[in-house]
């Protein structure tokens, strides 16, 4: 028989290992560049993106009606009480690696891999969904300069079932937009916060523009009935409606939890890294719920469901000029969201490879610049060939179930570290004390699921490939080169 010690696979790394370490690296490791206001400004412009300027439309148009305005109030919800429980862990362990180190250390290694896996699927293919929809408006903003681009350089090989969309070969805008921000990326973390803070600026003004010029332009016959009647169909307004379109909407809060990958750069991640994510998550969702507002009042619902509703409202107000600064302003919008996006990736991967669940280069730093260069460049790549060649629908689903899936581990993380470890002094709490009733967790938990059940089969059963993929690079790599020091 074999002395040979059986292997651990729910081995959990150690909250105090954890912390000395990032004491010891402090210095040479990442960059400390962010203060609290490059954390809000950098949750803000992940979140800000896609979702408020492309998918307000189709949530009012398909399913919600004006009540898209309640769906972006019930999403947003859903994301308080995970925001909450990310708060938590990111002020206990301000270290990079997000979900996946807060899963290490309450749910062990094999749970830490699973979500880590899962989690490229929000920060990698959140990134190309981003990037497509980048695409859209770039390509609209030539037309109207007069320069068509082709379908085959402007479109996705991948064309969306059942849409009837021009078939292409390669997305070229959206595989350029994400290589650009990559080579961004690789050339530091300060120089990214400056152009970051600079962009959130901008389309933080042109939100504001749009609530405040359309807010003139209102006609509140188009807010009645504000839940359109059910047509019989699950899903297609009425009630149910409204709850689909929070589903569908759930894509534009993602980005909140991107501020936790940033806590090793904090420079006093104890208090800004709970400002900076709750912060963000606050602001943009009064800011979602008054463009829904003001997109739905300015125009009939029914005309939305186009690719660019915010401008197309705008158009409605006849005040042309808005219409453009509408465009420009979702350019940069998305521009910040696919920055945040492809950080965060790296951020995650570092911290993998760091416990050897993935190869030591994803843990190189550039000498001069301190960021993950040769990481960066990989992941950029990929994501550009995703960008390239799939349609925003395919991705933005996977990114909406596998961020799901892992802000209900975060939630279930929370519970689980207060009943292993009730005396931890905790910088910030999530309100709700364990284990008498974590109702913050626990609603968190219950909301992220109601969430996914609304999402298509299909999307489940990608997300089941997905996994399988992931826990055989697992069985097949890091099980052999993980390190528990
Ligand atoms: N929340 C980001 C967006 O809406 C991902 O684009």
């Amino acid at each position: 028989m074999s002395d040979a010690p059986k292997k651990n696979y729910f081995a959990r790394k150690s909250l105090e290992v954890l912390l000395a370490r990032h004491e010891a690296e402090a210095g040479d490791g990442l960059k400390k560049a962010l203060g609290w206001g490059s954390l809000l400004a950098l949750g803000i412009g992940g979140i800000i993106g896609a979702g408020i300027f492309v998918l307000t439309g189709t949530a009012a148009a398909k399913y919600a009606g004006p009540g898209v305005m309640i769906s972006f109030l019930l999403s947003g919800l859903a994301c308080t009480f995970v925001a909450l429980c990310y708060a938590e862990l990111a002020a206990l362990m301000p270290v990079s690696g997000s979900t996946y180190t807060y899963a290490y250390v309450t749910l062990g290694e094999l749970f830490a891999w699973v979500i880590g896996w899962n989690l490229v699927l929000e920060y990698a293919a959140g990134a190309a969904t981003v990037a497509v929809g980048w695409a859209g408006y770039f390509t609209r903003v030539l037309k109207g300069f007069g320069l068509t681009l082709p379908p085959e350089i402007s479109s996705a090989y991948f064309a969306s079932s059942g849409t009837g969309d021009a078939h292409g070969l390669f997305n070229v805008p959206a595989a350029g937009i994400v290589l650009l921000l990559t080579w961004l990326l690789v050339r530091g973390t300060t120089e990214s916060s400056k152009f970051n803070n600079v962009i959130v600026a901008i389309k933080v003004t042109v939100v504001l523009l749009v609530i405040f010029v359309g807010a003139g332009y209102v006609n509140s016959a188009n807010w009645t009935p504000l839940v359109p009647e059910n047509t019989g169909e699950f899903g297609v307004f009425g009630w149910s409606g409204v709850v689909r379109g929070a589903s569908v909407v759930f894509f534009a809060y993602i980005g909140f939890d991107s501020v936790s990958t940033a806590a090793q750069e904090a420079q006093r991640p104890q208090r800004d890294v709970p400002i900076g994510i709750l912060g963000s998550l606050v602001i943009c969702t009064v800011l979602y719920v008054a463009v829904a507002a003001v997109a739905t009042g300015v125009v009939s619902y029914k005309e939305l469901n186009v690719p660019d509703p915010i401008a197309l409202a705008m158009d409605h107000t006849g005040a042309t000029w808005i219409s453009w600064v509408v465009k420009f302003g979702a350019l940069a919008g998305l521009t910040t969201a696919i920055l945040v996006l492809l950080f965060g990736q790296t951020r995650v991967f570092y911290a993998m490879a760091h416990d050897g669940l993935l190869p030591p280069i994803f843990a190189r730093l550039h000498d001069e610049y301190r960021t993950p260069a040769i990481s960066q460049i990989m992941i950029g790549v990929i994501v550009a060939i995703a960008a390239g060649l799939f349609p925003i629908d395919l991705l933005g689903e996977m990114v909406s179930i596998g961020t799901l899936a892992a802000f209900a581990l975060v939630c279930t993380a929370v519970v689980n570290l207060r009943r292993s470890d009730p005396e931890r002094h905790r910088p910030f709490r999530a309100p709700g004390c364990a284990p008498s009733f974590p109702w913050a967790p626990a609603l968190g938990v219950l909301s992220c699921f109601a969430l996914m059940v609304a999402l298509p089969l299909d999307t489940w059963l990608r997300l089941f490939i997905w996994t399988g993929i992931g826990l055989a690079i697992y069985f097949g790599y890091g099980v052999k080169h993980v390190r528990h020091d």
